[in-house]
């Protein structure tokens, strides 16, 4: 769990800003929901037989011996909100975004943390591939609009109700007569969740199942004409992706598309966002039978692959230098006058040299640095210094903060250290 310390939070603010911007040209609402739901929420949605569920909660019992867990994901609690406060009343589409912590009692290394912080959105309401085409194309937009390159789209279908059964049958008895070269993890896991084993990393189980049968070959018609039917809006968008049969993803709410936006940036922990459709998780969660896809950004990987063009935090507009008592109490004043006007400003607050006070608004990277001395207070005006260019110039004192205040506001309002 890591503290986000100035420097570093500016990227985090940029992240999210964005996708404040973003999800809302899509028609895209926010949504806030607790970091504590009933426990059973968490074993119906993601699934008994996960990763998630059988070791990673962080699980207790309130006063009242109620199981509590902190939010693993943001989907089933999302879900939780959109059945009790019965939004499908409300609107027959209902577009939520949401971000915040989710906790997970994982294997902490790079990339992957026991608190960690997703941005993720939520469609409910709509079938049609188109809706998959857009939530995908939101998220392209999405990574274009923060600057993150070297990320690649895969995608998979994982059939419905339906043809799934039909899939993990196919895939157990491929699975059982290789039983003995699979790791100790899948032998547990080919009967309880095979398609789990195609997503381990043990090299003899990636060995055992390459040639594993593939999920899409056998879809039902409606799962292929959808998958078929997405593909061609990715391809009408111009959107690149990957078809990826081995991806099946961690929890086992999925039915139809899954999608990973997958990097080789961050080592093994390679997914920045991943989704897929829904289609039964809401019925099972006893609300309406609609249908619904989103996906989730992890923000701590989206920073790690920002790298070096992290976000610079703002640099103070107007530096005031201020020489004497006098002098300190007026820029003081006129500071507060200048910050309630708009602009970044700022002093050193203990007595200090002009040398000192210079060095410091060189440090913040001031845009100006303004002058005050009992002389200038004296002749009513103070000297103003373009940092950028080194030349002083006299300021009238007398409607200091408004000639400032269109100074700053006329040049970049930002910049970087
Ligand atoms: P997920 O694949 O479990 O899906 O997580 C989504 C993203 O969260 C991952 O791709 C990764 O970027 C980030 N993430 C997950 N675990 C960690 C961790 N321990 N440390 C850092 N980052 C992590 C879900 O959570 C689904 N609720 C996504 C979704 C929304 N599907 C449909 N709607």
């Amino acid at each position: 769990m890591n503290d986000i310390l100035p420097g570093e939070v500016e990227t985090w603010q940029f992240l999210e800003s964005e996708a404040h911007r973003i999800f809302q040209l899509y028609g895209f609402a926010e949504v806030r929901v607790p970091v504590v739901e009933k426990t059973e929420l968490f074993c119906r949605s993601i699934g008994e037989t996960t990763d998630i569920v059988e070791k990673e909660m962080y699980t207790f019992s309130d006063r009242s011996d109620n199981s509590l867990t902190l939010r693993p994901e943001g989907t089933a609690p999302v879900m939780r909100a959109f059945i009790e406060h019965k939004l499908h009343t409300l609107d027959p589409v209902s577009r939520l975004y949401y971000m915040g912590p989710m906790f997970r009692y994982e294997r902490p290394q790079k990339g992957r943390y026991r608190q960690f912080h997703q941005i993720g959105v939520e469609a409910i309401g709509v079938d049609d591939p188109m809706m998959d085409a857009q939530i995908l194309a939101m998220l392209d937009h999405y990574f274009e609009a923060v600057d993150i390159r070297n990320v690649e789209l895969h995608i998979n279908s994982l059939g419905c109700k339906q043809c799934r059964p039909r899939y993990r049958e196919t895939l157990t008895g491929y699975l059982e007569s290789r039983l003995r070269t699979l790791c100790a993890d899948c032998q547990r896991r080919y009967l309880t969740n095979p398609l789990r084993v195609l997503d381990c990393k043990v090299p003899a189980c990636q060995e055992a199942t390459v040639d594993a049968p593939s999920v899409l070959d056998l879809l039902c018609d409606d799962c292929d004409t959808h998958f078929r039917q997405l593909q061609a809006h990715l391809h009408k968008l111009g959107i690149v992706f990957t078809i990826n049969a081995r991806m099946v993803r961690g929890l086992d709410y999925y039915t139809k598309t899954t999608f990973e936006m997958v990097t080789n940036q961050l080592g093994s922990q390679n997914a920045v966002a991943a989704g897929g459709r829904y289609d039964g998780l809401i019925q099972d969660l006893g609300g309406p039978a609609l249908p619904g896809i989103g996906f989730a950004m992890g923000v701590e990987r989206l920073v790690l692959m920002k790298g070096d063009q992290r976000i610079a935090p703002p640099r103070p507009q107007v530096f005031l230098a201020a020489l004497g008592d006098a002098a300190t109490d007026e820029a003081f004043a006129l500071m507060t006058r200048l910050q309630r006007l708009g602009l970044r400003a700022e002093m050193a607050f203990a007595g200090k040299s002009l040398k000192a006070q210079m060095r410091r608004a060189g440090k913040l990277g001031a845009r100006f640095v303004l002058i005050l001395g009992d002389e200038e207070l004296a002749s009513g005006q103070a000297q103003l210094r373009d940092m950028d260019d080194g030349s002083q110039t006299p300021i009238a004192l007398e409607g200091i903060g408004q000639a400032l205040a269109a100074r700053c506001l006329a040049g970049p309002a930002t910049g970087s250290r």
